[in-house]
């Protein structure tokens, strides 16, 4: 009997070119696997089942994780501040682990002993998919056809596809590979594997460009309870349909383009373009609310762990003890991050302008320099002696006992 597989299938040319090899090449009974995690995805629903099952597999599956998505991975990371290398939002890394979650569930529902995916040899996606599911499944078999066949270009699958009668919309011409979800848009290669092109405007699909957006910026109040979004403009939204309306409102004044030098886990430097408008509104309002609420050190040691969190996602680590440890720090700091931002979107910049928190450490009678002002202006001295004791002493001992002139700190070193 033939050995079962589930694929992770997007419809797509990699994945509609691995049905057809793994069935006819492998031998394997595969059951084409889609999981929805982006946008109007329920529409193609029936055309990438069709081809599916005309390209060879035996059942086809769809889940829809939508909701999973943005309340278990995409809020996570945006509460920690995941952005990796302080700039990518991190939408297809965190689709990744819980694609190969699902995908090993599937595995299990269906007595299957093997599971697949359509990732390179190059990429980050192929180590999210394949370390889940060890961490997962360790007894189920894990091809990649891609790691496999000897196609190495797009061209060549093509050909492929059109020999075996694939049905695939694609051309010899669509040059930019793609992944996108709720979360965000990623966009490599073609006219982009030259770090001097600027991106073309054909690249993007999500965002107006600054010269079409319009000139009236428009306002938003995104407000969020212990660190999660919950209202949109005082009104009660979910996570999904948040992501929805930020989507097309942020996009609309073309806010989210990123443009990253990014360094991938396994070696390569890559252009990576991303649009992520909705997750960029959502980081801006976050990062206002927790201005106002964390303390100065609770924000400093919450970036270096923003920057840990960021890498472990990237580099595939969702479901690892180390992941259970940053997220418990993470949720404890969130436990007053309720409160709401005002955001403004024009012309490719989301702006926060205002922000407000039930319980804000912000204390207008503190900082103001007008009337009600109640801080101690005396104790200042007091405070300003002591705080400033050790650095006489060193000066006076150490840095001014020295020949150089005092303004060169790093002077040359004493014989
Ligand atoms: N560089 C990003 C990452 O590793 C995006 C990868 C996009 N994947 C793709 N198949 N185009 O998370």
């Amino acid at each position: 009997m033939a050995k079962k597989l589930i694929l992770a299938y997007s419809g797509g040319l990699d994945t509609s070119v691995a049905v057809h090899w793994l069935t006819q090449e492998r031998g394997y009974d595969v059951v084409a696997l889609t999981v929805g995690v982006g946008f109007d995805r329920d529409r193609d629903r029936e055309l990438i089942e069709q081809r599916a099952l005309a390209t060879g597999a035996v059942g086809f599956r769809w889940v829809d994780a939508r909701d999973d998505f943005i309340r278990s991975f995409a809020f996570p990371a945006l509460a920690a501040g995941a952005l990796y290398q302080g700039r990518y939002p991190l939408a297809t890394a965190l689709a990744r682990p819980l694609i190969a979650k699902i995908m090993v569930d599937v595995a299990r529902e269906e007595s299957a002993q093997a599971v697949g995916h359509g990732c390179t040899g190059k990429g980050n996606d192929q180590v999210r998919f394949d370390v889940t599911t060890q961490a997962l499944a360790p007894d189920l078999e894990i091809v990649a056809p891609l790691r496999e066949w000897d196609m190495r270009t797009r061209e060549a699958e093509i050909d492929y596809a059109l020999k075996h009668n694939i049905d695939v919309p694609v051309t010899k011409k669509s040059t930019y590979s793609i992944d996108e979800n709720l979360w965000g848009r990623a966009i490599e290669s073609g006219p982009l594997e030259d770090p001097w092109n600027e991106p073309l405007e054909e690249a993007f699909a999500w965002t107006k460009s600054v010269s079409d957006a319009p000139d009236e910026p428009a306002y938003i109040e995104i407000g969020f309870e212990r660190g999660v979004p919950v209202t949109l403009d005082g009104e009660q939204v979910d996570g999904v349909a948040l992501v929805e309306r930020l989507h097309g409102l942020a996009g609309e004044h073309g806010v989210g383009r990123i443009d990253h030098m990014e360094d991938r886990l396994v070696g390569i430097k890559s252009r990576e373009v991303y649009e992520a408008p909705a997750a960029t509104v959502l980081g801006c309002a976050h990062r206002a609310v927790e201005r106002m609420t964390l303390s100065r050190a609770q924000l400093r040691l919450k970036a270096s762990i923003a920057r840990e969190y960021a890498e472990l996602i990237y580099d595939g680590l969702w479901f690892t003890g180390h992941h259970q440890d940053l997220a418990s720090y993470v949720q404890s700091t969130q436990r007053h991050v309720t409160g709401q931002a005002r955001v403004r979107l024009h012309k490719g910049q989301a702006t926060t302008v205002g922000a407000k928190a039930p319980r804000s450490l912000y204390a207008t009678s503190l900082a103001t320099y007008e009337e009600g002002d109640q801080y101690d202006h005396g104790a200042a001295e007091g405070f300003i002696h002591v705080w400033g004791l050790p650095v006489r002493v060193q000066a006076q001992t150490q840095l001014l006992a020295q020949p150089n002139d005092p303004l060169h700190i790093a002077g040359p070193d004493p014989e």
